[in-house]
């Protein structure tokens, strides 16, 4: 989605600017563009496409300057045309401006200022802003120009803005992420940290209704009503190595081939050597006292991950249920008792955001489980469990799915002790024995390479299909979204039993099913395999490699044995790869997908 870039320094600052473009690619978009203050004025070059078409439009143009902004836009009011493209400017060209966010009453500000005479030149929401910002500039300082134009905007926003001889760059937020980076002679303004990580990993998050006035040497922060705000700057713990490819071909390939190390971090620390609950600092023994029920929101991959937690409280006898952040309306009762758990990678899905409001407004407790430090979810949410799944580039979420159900585990087992007065697992030692094995299993199934001679076996079917029953069920699903999101390719993911009760006359010799099991209560689930492959449709068995499925399949994705809990996570990996495959073999665009965006700042 809509990816916003500034830098503030001294010198030019031309290929920063760029190159934080290019960072921002991964969220997603359709065109791109820059504006710089020159000295002899503000420059600005945009188009739909590619960063790489917008750079060498900047080349031909030999633009430069020390102050600039830059955007990716991922389309929502008007097509992806040159003119849509941001930045957008006044009538004068004296002020540019880039948005990320959806501004809703732009349709009466629009008339209000075409009737005074200001020009229009594309069909964005975002362009009421320069055209606001030009009008207040003929009664107020630049400062207070930009505030009163803010203050005329109803949505939400994140915002960076230049006004012609102004060495400041004006950025403002509601709703819309927005974090400076502190560097050495220069400043950041971006969605998100990794678009400036290889300059400064010094950072402070602006909150909602802030407004900053950024120069080369100074920032000043202060509430749209206008008092001062002092925040200390972060620093942030990625590794800027981390958003590189580092020798991969693909982003997605390398996020999860590196599943070892990041499910290492999500369990380091939290697992302690002999007990029989989770060792969850910010979580002592008793945080949950009290909850009765506990509801997830999420959307995407992460409501797949969501689903898994609240199975494993179910099985626990927590009552639990995952919801779509979109579907979670003011009708689902919530109380104080009630703990709503927000399940988003990056912390800004603003479905996510909204069902969190929702359940706040509804006097839950809530917690955030992300990956994102600082992020909105993190910052709104009573309390975080952080994934420290690193950065993740690639649009399709692989290593952040792992790290969410480790997670989610975790939490769930310190949910259910609190609410049982002691963990009702049956031999909670076994579970966290396993897990601290995970890794080891995740690499196992990595060094096997048998997923791309399946991907290859079946390639060209029609359609693909995924079931599971219990914890198998959320990995089908996910599988499934996989398989369609890098593939194009038709997938869906069913609950196994549900396969007779409609799916089952879909199936034909060109649909192959992915059938997950993991050795838990999945029996019936090799039934429901077997009624499919009666009617000619080919079964991979996505399975540990004793199972009873594997006398039926025709192909095997083997998952090493494991804790049934835990076993899902292993079959997702398999399906990972088997999407990889099938996506590479087809020469799709893995790590950026058609229409898709890594980050969904609207609802
Ligand atoms: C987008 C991404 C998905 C992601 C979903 C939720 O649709 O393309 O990969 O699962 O948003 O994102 P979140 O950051 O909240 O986990």
């Amino acid at each position: 989605m809509c990816g916003i870039i500034a830098r503030i320094g001294a010198d030019d600052g031309v290929d920063r600017l760029l190159g934080g473009l290019e960072r921002l690619e991964y969220r997603g978009y359709d065109s791109a563009g820059i504006a710089v203050e020159n000295g002899v004025g503000l420059a600005v070059q945009k188009c739909s496409g590619q960063v790489n078409e917008l750079k060498e439009s900047v080349s031909d143009s030999g633009i430069y300057g020390g102050i600039g902004i830059g955007h990716t836009r991922w389309s929502t009011h008007g097509p992806p045309t040159d003119d849509n493209a941001h930045p957008h400017t006044d009538s004068s060209g004296d002020v540019a401006v880039v948005h990320n966010g959806v501004i809703d009453n732009h349709a009466e500000l629009r008339e209000e200022l075409k009737a005074e005479g200001r020009e229009f030149t594309s069909d964005t929401d975002t362009e009421v802003i320069p055209h606001l910002f030009e009008r207040h500039l003929e009664d107020h300082a630049p400062e207070e120009a930009f505030r009163e134009a803010v203050r005329d905007l109803d949505g939400s926003y994140a915002i960076a803005a230049m006004v012609e001889g102004e060495d400041a760059v004006f950025a403002a937020r509601r709703g819309s992420p927005l974090v400076l980076g502190v560097g050495d002679g220069e400043y950041f303004l971006a969605s998100d940290v990794p678009a400036f990580l290889e300059h400064t990993d010094e950072v402070v998050y602006f909150e909602d209704d802030e407004v900053g006035v950024i120069r080369p040497d100074d920032v000043e922060l202060s509430t749209l009503a206008g008092e001062p705000v002092e925040r200390s700057s972060e620093i942030v713990s990625w590794d800027p190595e981390e958003t590189g490819k580092g020798g991969y071909d693909h982003f997605m390939r390398k996020e999860i081939e590196t599943q070892n190390t990041s499910l290492t971090n999500a369990i380091q620390g939290r697992i302690d050597d002999e007990g029989e609950e989770p060792d969850l600092d910010d979580f002592p023994a008793g945080t949950f006292e009290g909850v009765e029920r506990v509801q997830f929101v999420a959307c995407g991959t992460s409501f797949h991950a969501a689903k898994y937690g609240a199975q494993l409280l179910n099985k626990a006898g927590v009552a639990a249920q995952a919801f779509r952040a979109s579907e979670y309306d003011d009708a689902i009762p919530v109380d104080s008792d009630t703990l709503v758990v927000a399940v988003t990678q990056s912390g800004e899905t603003a479905d996510t955001l909204g069902a969190l409001d929702r359940a706040t407004a509804g006097r839950a407790r809530t917690v955030a489980v992300t990956n994102v430090v600082g992020s909105s979810a993190a910052r709104e949410a009573d309390d975080a469990l952080f994934i420290r799944a690193g950065p993740e580039i690639g649009v399709a979420a692989t290593k952040t799915f792992s790290s969410q159900v480790v997670a989610l585990s975790l939490l769930a087992h310190r949910i259910s002790a609190d609410a049982a007065g002691d963990s009702p697992w049956d031999d909670p030692r076994a579970y966290y024995d396993e897990l601290k094995r995970l890794p080891d299993h995740v690499q196992t199934v990595l060094d096997r390479e048998i997923a791309e001679g399946v991907a290859d076996d079946y390639l060209g079917s029609d359609a693909f299909f995924f079931i599971g029953r219990g914890l198998a069920y959320p990995v089908a699903i996910e599988g499934a979204l996989k398989f369609k999101e890098i593939t194009y390719e038709h997938a869906e993911g069913f609950a196994a039993g549900e396969l007779k009760h409609g799916p089952l006359a879909l199936v034909t010799p060109q649909t192959p099913i992915f059938t997950v099991v993991t050795g838990g209560e999945d029996e019936t689930t090799v039934t429901n395999a077997q009624e499919a492959q009666t009617r000619g449709a080919p079964i991979v068995a996505v399975s540990p490699a004793d199972h009873r499925i594997t006398d039926v399949a025709d192909a095997h994705l083997p998952i090493p044995d494991t804790h049934p809990d835990l076993a899902g996570l292993l079959a997702n990996v398999q399906l990972q790869l088997l999407s990889y495959h099938t996506a590479d073999s087809l020469g799709r665009s893995i790590d950026k997908p058609r229409n898709l965006a890594k980050s969904v700042t609207v609802e």
